[in-house]
């Protein structure tokens, strides 16, 4: 493959080097473009666009293929908890034993918010929805550590980092027991990460909720399967806000925001809305693939298809073997399991979804193991929120310390009016609007 691309423009070439990532990805440097040709290149979408260099996570979506810092998502199956894996994305390789403990040990110490932190969720209204006040109150960090704006050397990063691994569990639980009207309840230093989430979720002050090992094995695997997915959206927009130089906090506060739309983390919300509507016999299986396949009906099959993968989802395939297992384990048999199953079957055989390669995606499973924990829908993208967060901690890292780092600034083609002449007010005269 040649290490160069030509490019003609007016009969002039022009030569730009050609990129070759460690997995033989390739990509135009076009970094100089403009400078040489007076051009931009137009992409809405991003579809064709590497916006930078990374050593985090590979995903190739034709084959299905997910792995962090080199480590294929399978092998975190059935060994390693979401906190090693945070180490891994945030800190480039898997933590010895004695790193782990420390950082673990980190973590539990910094499970607790300001207490005056405790007051603003007061203010929120009851029916505000998580997301907002999980974004606001990540975002309020910034207020109560101000120590953390500045993150200039390694060991600072560090414990600013725990910092919001740990808290984010805290702020996530005290939203929702302010929806529900329910006393805060405070991390008990004696749990583990998982165990100690769904303590502040659940427990109350006179019974103490139990996580049994399944349960916690199943959110530890939640947590890990969403911890990072290159340059997604929410991930695109920490990068983004962090480019600026703004701080941590308030990075990851915007990716957070970033993730609460319905096309990305918000989508578990939309598929057990969909699976819900079917199982209340408003539509059947079949009716509603027909109408996601009808342009004008506005209808998509939610937790279907995805911008990267043209194959199926790694973390939708084992989400589907973990709910397949766990939830005749738990006792749990959920009727939204089979409509799920049901829809998947009717899919994979349609031409419409063959033909695009639409293939259940990571929201298509994880709302019915959610279910399954006793998550409700409302806080769904929130523990997708969770869990993506080393991963937004380890973009933002590494793209203030990318080489030749600097403001991130797309240009435009304007195609807007040509030179106008401003009219006084009383001169104005416009046909009536609609
Ligand atoms: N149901 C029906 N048709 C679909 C769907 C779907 N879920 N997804 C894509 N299509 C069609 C789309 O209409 C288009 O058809 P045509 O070529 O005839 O115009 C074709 O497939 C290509 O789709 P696209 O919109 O160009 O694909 P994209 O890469 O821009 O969008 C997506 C990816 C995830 C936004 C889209 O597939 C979608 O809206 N899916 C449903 C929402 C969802 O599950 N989102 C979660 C994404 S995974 C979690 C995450 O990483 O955030």
């Amino acid at each position: 493959m040649s290490d160069k691309a030509i490019l003609t423009i007016d009969g002039k070439q022009y030569e730009f080097p050609v990129i070759v990532g460690t997995e033989g990805e390739y990509g135009i440097d076009i970094s100089k473009l403009r400078a040489l040709t007076g051009h931009i290149t137009l992409d809405p979408g991003y579809v064709n666009t590497g916006s930078c260099k990374s050593d985090i996570t590979f995903i190739d979506g034709e084959k299905g293929i997910l792995r962090y810092r080199g480590i294929p998502l399978e092998q975190f199956a059935n060994g390693p908890n979401f906190i090693e894996v945070s180490w891994l994305l945030i800190f480039g390789r898997p933590p010895t034993t004695e790193e782990y403990r420390e950082f673990a040990e980190e973590l539990t110490h910094e499970a607790n918010i300001d207490e005056g932190m405790k007051h603003h969720f007061n203010s929120f209204p009851r029916k505000a929805p998580p997301m907002a006040i999980l974004g606001s109150m990540v975002n309020a960090l910034s207020c109560f550590h101000p120590e953390f704006l500045d993150l200039d050397d390694e060991e600072k990063f560090y414990a600013a980092a725990a910092r919001l691994i740990s808290k984010i569990r805290t702020l996530a639980a005290f939203a929702y027991r302010h929806a529900n009207g329910l006393p805060y309840l405070y991390p008990n230093p004696s749990l583990k990460y998982v165990p100690n989430f769904l303590h502040m979720m659940f427990s109350m002050p006179y019974h103490h909720y139990e996580c049994d090992d399944l349960t916690r094995d199943a959110l530890n695997m939640i947590f890990i399967l969403h911890a990072d997915h290159e340059q997604n959206c929410s991930t695109s927009t920490v990068r983004m806000v962090g480019s600026s130089q703004a701080n941590l906090f308030a990075s990851c506060s915007a990716g957070i925001n970033a993730l609460w739309g319905p096309l990305h983390g918000g989508a578990n919300v939309a598929v057990m809305e969909m699976l819900d509507r079917i199982h209340k016999g408003n539509v059947s299986a079949e009716e509603y693939v027909k109408l996601a396949k009808k342009k004008d009906s506005g209808v998509k099959l939610m937790g279907f298809g995805h911008r990267v993968y043209k194959n199926f989802d790694p973390r939708a395939k084992l989400l589907g073997e973990i709910a397949e297992k766990l939830l005749p384990k738990m006792g749990r048999k959920d009727p939204l399991l089979d409509i799920a199953r049901r829809l998947e079957e009717l899919c994979l055989k349609d031409d419409y979804f063959v033909e695009r390669k639409l293939y259940p995606n990571v929201d298509f499973y994880s709302g019915i193991l959610l279910r399954a924990i006793g998550i409700p829908t409302n806080m769904f993208t929130v523990i997708f929120a969770i869990g993506r967060m080393p991963g937004w901690i380890a973009h933002w890292w590494e793209q203030k310390h990318m080489e030749g780092a600097q403001i991130n600034r797309p240009r435009q083609i304007y195609t807007g009016n040509g030179l106008t002449d401003y009219v006084p007010m009383p001169g104005r005269k416009y046909p009536k609007r609609g």
